[in-house]
């Protein structure tokens, strides 16, 4: 990771589904708020790293879905795939380390062999991974037998059971833990050791991050018993490791004030942004904290509008352009007065707005070049049942509401009847995100109270962004 040239303040290391996504919020709240945390007063100087079971083909379709950062580093497939930034460039000294005593033909030929395992999609099956979903019940049984048979080949591989049904095969040296581990030497050896590791989880596969020297741990509120089971037996009198209060990336945020590992408020959770107007104001906070009064304001969420307005105003540099993602180049200053026509024009609807990679470069005594990608989000509910549903319940509910079941993950028979657990509904709705890359000119006022000053602002439209609804784009 070259774009620090220090050791990161604090190293992130987070599992994404039930950690920092909650699929039980179809507001996404406490992600949003964690992301306006991360990037005022984070993204700097600090590292974000995801760690998930989901190969990259599912894990990039839940970042179509969610409103997700970028992260630094990117760890998929339980530990078994690293790349790094936003071309996501796999790391080939990993998957080096993974062939060691790794058969992946006598894995899947054994496994096959086992009626309960039901293999998962292709989509799952990687170079260094062969998943099955099993039940509860029998996945202990199957574990050690396989175990006994794969030793017998002189195979040495690790299984993990995770989320009460997902069994994944792995090479004994894979895995979140020995991943991050990994990347921990990496960084020693080139005098960059994060300060801070803080490891995050839910569910059995992220058991491991917990068990690397030195880390910080949160256990969200929401983890699965097969998790606190580990940790009962495993790390129970360890200080360093916490079970939350708070769910999903909520938690996260209550273990950074725990274990003090530096500011802990987001954004998001200060309703008058004049009151902190006295804390440490940065280029990045300046557009954080900007981009939350344009949500609130096309949310009618803003109270003194008129005040504010002025005050936004009062901001921009006289001369100051905005070239507009369509090319259309006008005053800055008029195109805050322009806002005063959209106000509210979003209420009622699921309208956030969040910026992503807000890095900046000081060009000048107090000037800052600053760029960012800013996304938009409209329209979308998603809805996640856990619980075991009766087919029955499940046609009525798809019928009755234009649902499109996305994924039924396990049937099981009870009563002569079948019970299928039904995780993923949506509502499709079409693209909902839409983003641009922004560029601006900022100028920071020494005395640290008057904030920012916008001097120029450049937007472009990213990924296919420009083809969708373009006249409400303010900025
Ligand atoms: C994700 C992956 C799946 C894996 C599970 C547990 O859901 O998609 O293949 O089994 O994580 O690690
Ligand atoms: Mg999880």
């Amino acid at each position: 990771m070259d774009r620090l040239n220090a050791p990161a303040r604090l190293m992130i290391v987070s599992d994404l589904d039930h950690t920092m996504v909650d699929h039980h919020d179809p507001e996404n709240m406490s992600l949003l708020r964690f992301n306006a945390l991360w990037e005022a007063r984070y993204r700097h100087d600090s590292l974000l790293v995801f760690s998930t079971g989901r190969s990259p083909t599912l894990y990039k379709q839940l970042r179509k879905e969610k409103p997700m950062l970028t992260p630094d580093i990117t760890i998929m497939s339980v530990g078994t795939e690293i790349t790094y930034g936003t071309s996501m460039v796999p790391d080939d000294g990993w998957v080096e380390v993974l062939n060691h005593k790794w058969d992946r033909n006598i894995v899947t030929e054994e496994a096959s062999k086992f009626s309960e395992l039901i293999l998962q999609s292709e989509t799952e099956q990687r170079p260094h991974k062969v998943s099955f979903y099993v039940d509860k019940d029998k996945a202990q049984n199957v574990r050690k037998a396989l175990s006994e048979i794969f030793a017998k080949h002189g195979l040495d591989v690790k299984i993990i059971y995770s989320g009460g049904m997902d069994l994944d095969i792995l090479p004994q040296g894979a895995g979140k833990g020995q991943a991050l581990a990994y990347l921990h030497k990496k960084f020693k050896a080139e005098g960059k050791l994060p300060t801070n590791t803080l490891v995050c989880g839910d569910s059995g596969n992220d058991a491991e991050l917990f068990s690397i020297p030195d880390v910080h741990g949160v256990m969200v509120s929401n983890a699965q018993e097969e998790l606190l089971q580990w940790h009962a037996e495993n790390a129970k009198g360890n200080p360093k490791i916490i079970h939350a209060t708070e769910r999903c990336a909520a938690g996260i945020i209550q273990a950074i004030g725990h274990f003090n590992l530096g500011p802990n408020t987001s954004p998001r959770d200060i309703t008058n942004f004049s009151d902190s107007e006295l804390e440490n104001v940065s280029a990045s906070s300046e557009i954080v904290k900007f981009f939350l009064f344009y949500e609130r304001w096309r949310r009618a969420e803003v109270e003194n509008c008129e005040i504010y307005l002025a005050s936004v105003k009062a901001d921009c540099d006289a001369s100051g352009i905005l070239v507009h993602p369509s090319g259309a180049e006008l005053p800055l200053c008029g195109a805050i007065t322009g806002m005063r026509n959209y106000y509210g024009d979003k209420q009622g609807q699921q309208f956030r707005v969040w910026v992503d990679r807000v890095l900046s470069t000081q060009t000048g005594l107090d000037t800052w070049l600053v760029k960012f990608n800013k996304w938009e989000l409209s329209g979308k509910i998603d809805l996640l049942v856990d619980e075991p549903l009766e087919l029955d319940l499940l046609r009525r509910v798809a019928n009755t509401s234009k649902l499109l079941l996305c994924f039924i993950l396990t049937r099981s028979i009870s009563n002569g009847q079948s019970l299928f657990q039904l995780n993923y509904l949506s509502i499709p709705a079409g693209d909902e995100q839409q983003g641009c890359v922004i560029t601006c000119i900022i100028n920071m006022k020494k005395d640290g109270v008057s904030g920012a000053t916008y001097m120029h602002v450049h937007e472009t439209w990213l990924e296919g962004s420009g083809t969708k609804d373009q006249s409400t784009w303010l900025f």
